[in-house]
Parts: C-alpha cells; structure tokens; sequence
C-alpha cells in the first residue's frame, strides 16, 4: 500500500505549486476572471432540539463559489469551488438536512468550542482552582464537552461589503457551562472573499479565567464529498514538530521533530503514503489525529501558511493559513460507514480529512504550551483562511 500513492503522482506539478508557497499566506491561482457580484440568501432550515429555529444561509463570490453555512453549530454545511476545468463539486463532507446533523454528526463542519480537541481527564487547574468537565471521549473531556458549541443555535447576522459576503455568528455561554469557569461571549465571522478564500475571525470575551480554543472542524475531500478515500491527495505541514500522544490522545508535553518519521510533511506527501507505516503514534490513533506546531517565530502571531493540500485528480488545492500555534491534522479516523451523508454517500475511514487550527491539545495542563487561557478584560481573537485554488496541467 505504502508505494502505490508514491507511484501514482502524475503531479509534480501539483507538488511544485505546493512547495512554491510556503511562507506566508497567498493564493497562487484564483482561477476564473471575476464574473458575477457576491451574494447571499437566508432560508428556514428546522427547528434544533432545544426549540429553536434554524437557519441556512447561502453565500456565492463573483467567481461562482458557493458556501453555506447554518447557524446551528455554526456548521460549514458545503463548500462550491471549481476543479481545473473550471467543474463545481462540494468539497466538505455533511448532511442533506438539520436532522443529520442533530441525530449523529462527528463534528461535520462544525464551530467546535468551548475547548477544541481534549483535556486530560476532564480536569485542569488554574489559579489554584480545579475545574472538572463533562468528559465524553474516553476518560478525556473532548471538543467542548457533551453540548458544545457544535450543538448550539447561534444568533445570525449576515452582511456585504463590496464583493465580500458574510455571517457574524454570536453565543454567549453561561458560567458553569460544560464545567467550564466564567461566562464567554462569543463570536464566529465566516466571510467569503473573491479570492476563493473562507475567512474565519474568532473573538471572545470572558468575566472569570477560563480556557478557550476554538476551532473549525471542517472535513475535506479536495476531490468530492463521498468521491471515495483521500490517500493520494498531497499534504504539505508547515511544522519541524509535532506533539506526540498517549494512547488516549492526550499530548505527553514532548514537541518532537517530525524529521525522520511519518509526521514531516515538510515536503508535500500523499496522505496515503506513511499512513500504514509501523510507527506507534500512528497505531494509538489508527492514522493521522496529531497536532502539530506550526513553525513561527517566538512573538509572531501573524496569518502564516499553516498547511496546503492538492488534489492531483483534480487539481484542487486547499491553502490554510492561521495565526494560532498548532494545527490537528486529522485522517477520519473514526468514520466507520455508519453515516449516509450528503447525496446518499456512506462515509468509510479516511473519506476525508481536518485541518484543526488550534492551540495545543491539553494546553490547560502543560505549562510548556503556548497559554491557552483567557482573563477578563482581555479579548481572544484569532483568524483562520481557507483559501481555494488550482493547478492548471502544464
Ligand atoms: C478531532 C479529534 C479526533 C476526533 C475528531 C472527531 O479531530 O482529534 O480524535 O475526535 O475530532 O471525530
């Protein structure tokens, strides 16, 4: 299995895009001429379990993309981008319907907070108090716990701005929720630029010291939803270390070099290729479910190209820039072909993959991490683009 993706890469031109925009944030080729004028449409999507109504909104750039985004969860329910013959596919999986989403959903698309990724034990400490979580991974408190801000209603405020659209998405979520200490006011902008590019803006204020860590949880298949396993599509990592886990998924508090190993994508790398490898990190997570630290200098908390990732079938390529420490690069894992999706398609491991920016995992419980705390008076903000593009055949 292991050389069969080396030897099916017709696609250096692919990998010669990638390694030719590693530094800061770009876009290569934004493809199609500007052709029509950004717009968005609100529509009735249900009612949430709690009661409340749900909406889907609609938003397309000039050049024909198309995202639409509910508030529940604050979902990214599909993404429109063309491939290198200028074909529209949605290129994130999901469901057909709010049902979906509110029956089963691994995270689909979702807003993920109040903490993305785990903590240890559903326990921290801090300035001298424990807290202690809904834990619901394991022993592990896992992506907000048992109702995070996956499974909230989200107040919608849509807008325009020249040839940008967009949803400011707010939630307040009250002292105690989750276990979590302090009431945080959130909020989530998606905004959809010409350039092909989802921005997402991240702020939050608290009244008491609490963790924070949001993030998106997106799953990609650059090639299609549902159009089968994403092995040979080209992952670029722009990090020298990774933190290594437990056989929970609980980080040791080691950065390890990804030298030598199947973690340095460094040189873009078809998933496919080292998935299998014997490697223990690997085996604790059945794949690729790791954080990795994204290469910036000790004060920079400037946008930089965290990872890219290009589809040689189609030529579609996936930029993600941030300015958080870490990134989750995430294989599916735990998709086991018990969801029917979008369209009928029943979703196996590795149908898809997320780019988690991120502190790091467990952060709360390692002093050596970049501090992922949040204290009154200060404000949490941080931005997340995902940008489209593609390569052309030469
Ligand atoms: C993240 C986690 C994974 C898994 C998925 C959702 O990527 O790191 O272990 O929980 O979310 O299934």
């Amino acid at each position: 299995m292991t050389r069969s993706y080396r030897a099916c890469t017709p696609l250096f031109v692919i990998v010669a895009a990638m390694a030719a925009c590693t530094g800061r944030s770009g876009n290569s080729d934004q493809g199609a001429a500007m052709s029509g004028e950004a717009n968005f449409t609100q529509a009735p999507w249900g009612i949430s379990p709690d009661g409340d109504s749900v909406s889907i909104f609609t938003f397309t750039n000039p050049h024909g993309m198309e995202v639409r985004v509910t508030n529940y969860g604050g979902i990214i329910v599909s993404i429109k981008v063309p491939d290198r013959n200028g074909k529209f596919d949605d290129v994130v999986l999901g469901y057909d319907s709010l049902a979906g989403y509110v029956r089963n959903s691994p995270y689909f698309g979702a807003i993920v907070g109040r903490y993305g990724n785990r903590i240890a034990k559903g326990r921290f400490t801090l300035d001298g108090v424990t807290y202690r979580l809904a834990t619901n991974n394991g022993p592990n408190a896992l992506h907000g716990g048992l109702k995070g801000f996956d499974k909230v209603v989200w107040d919608a405020q849509t807008f325009k701005h020249d040839s940008e659209v967009g949803v400011v998405l707010t939630h307040t979520s009250p002292d105690g929720d989750q276990g979590y200490p302090g009431t945080l006011k959130a909020s989530v902008t998606y905004t959809i630029t010409p350039a092909n590019e989802i921005r997402i803006e991240y702020d939050a204020t608290t009244d008491k010291a609490t963790p924070i860590n949001l993030t998106q949880h997106s799953y990609f298949n650059l090639a299609g939803a549902g159009s089968g396993k994403i092995l040979a599509q080209q992952v670029y990592i722009n990090a020298d270390r990774y933190t290594p886990v437990d056989s929970t998924l609980i980080p040791t508090g080691e950065l390890a070099p990804v030298g030598g190993t199947p973690f340095d994508f460094r040189i873009p790398t078809a998933i496919g290729d080292r998935i299998g490898d014997d490697n223990h990190q690997l085996k604790f997570a059945g794949g690729y479910d790791h954080n990795f630290v994204l290469n910036r200098g000790a004060d920079d908390t400037g946008l930089v190209v965290a990872a890219k990732v290009g589809d040689p079938l189609t030529g579609r390529i996936l930029t993600v820039s941030t300015t958080q420490p870490g990134l989750q690069f995430y294989t599916g894992n735990f998709l086991d072909g018990t969801i029917t999706g979008k369209g009928g398609h029943v979703h196996q491991k590795r149908d898809a993959f997320c780019l988690e920016t991120q502190h790091y995992p467990d952060s709360p419980n390692h002093p050596n991490f970049p501090s992922a705390i949040l204290r009154p008076g200060e404000r949490y903000h941080t931005r997340t683009v995902f940008a489209f593009s593609v390569v052309k055949p030469q």
